[in-house]
């Protein structure tokens, strides 16, 4: 379990506070597909996202993207439980969907990206470090059910 100082806490849900998960969710489901391609094979339902063009006009990859975020709100909430609050996302990614787990990671960065974006110079070295702890210990949920 990862301890969390009150300066950290207080450091992660600012950062949070500034996203608007309606915006930046759709932005980090089409920069995962833009930047790393090969992860369209996970998306077989959701039509074409076979150019950035597409992926940028796609309402089903938006749509994903605020409901990956939404689960990562749940982490800023749990901050004591994460590996609980994400068991079960952890295994259906491991049985159902059978997403390699070094895509969690990529996730991630495009997300730390798009915050940065958003929050520009507020994004001081120290609170990108806080909050890269953050998602790397969410990161560490995802993959907890792989065995
Ligand atoms: C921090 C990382 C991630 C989180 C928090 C997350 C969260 C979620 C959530 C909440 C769902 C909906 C589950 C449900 O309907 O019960 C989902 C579905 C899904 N996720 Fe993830 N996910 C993550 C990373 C990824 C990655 C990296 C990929 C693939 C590259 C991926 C592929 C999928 C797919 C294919 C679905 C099903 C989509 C559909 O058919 O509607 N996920 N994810």
């Amino acid at each position: 379990m990862v301890a969390w100082t009150d300066a950290e806490r207080s450091t992660i849900s600012a950062v949070w506070e500034k996203v608007n998960i309606d915006e930046i969710g759709p932005d980090v489901l089409a920069r995962v597909l833009i930047v790393y391609p090969w992860t369209e094979r996970y998306f077989g339902t959701f039509g074409d996202i076979f150019t950035a063009t597409a992926v940028l006009n796609n309402a089903k990859v938006a749509a994903h993207g605020k409901v990956v975020l939404r689960a990562v709100d749940k982490g800023v909430k749990n901050m004591n439980n994460i590996k609980g609050t994400y068991a079960d996302l952890s295994r259906l990614h491991y049985e159902k969907l059978k997403v390699d787990p070094d895509n969690f990671k990529l996730l991630a960065d495009c997300l730390t990206i798009a915050v940065a974006c958003k929050l520009k110079s507020a994004l001081s070295p120290q609170v990108q470090a806080t909050w890269q702890k953050f998602l790397s210990a969410v990161v560490e949920a995802m993959n907890s059910q792989y065995s």
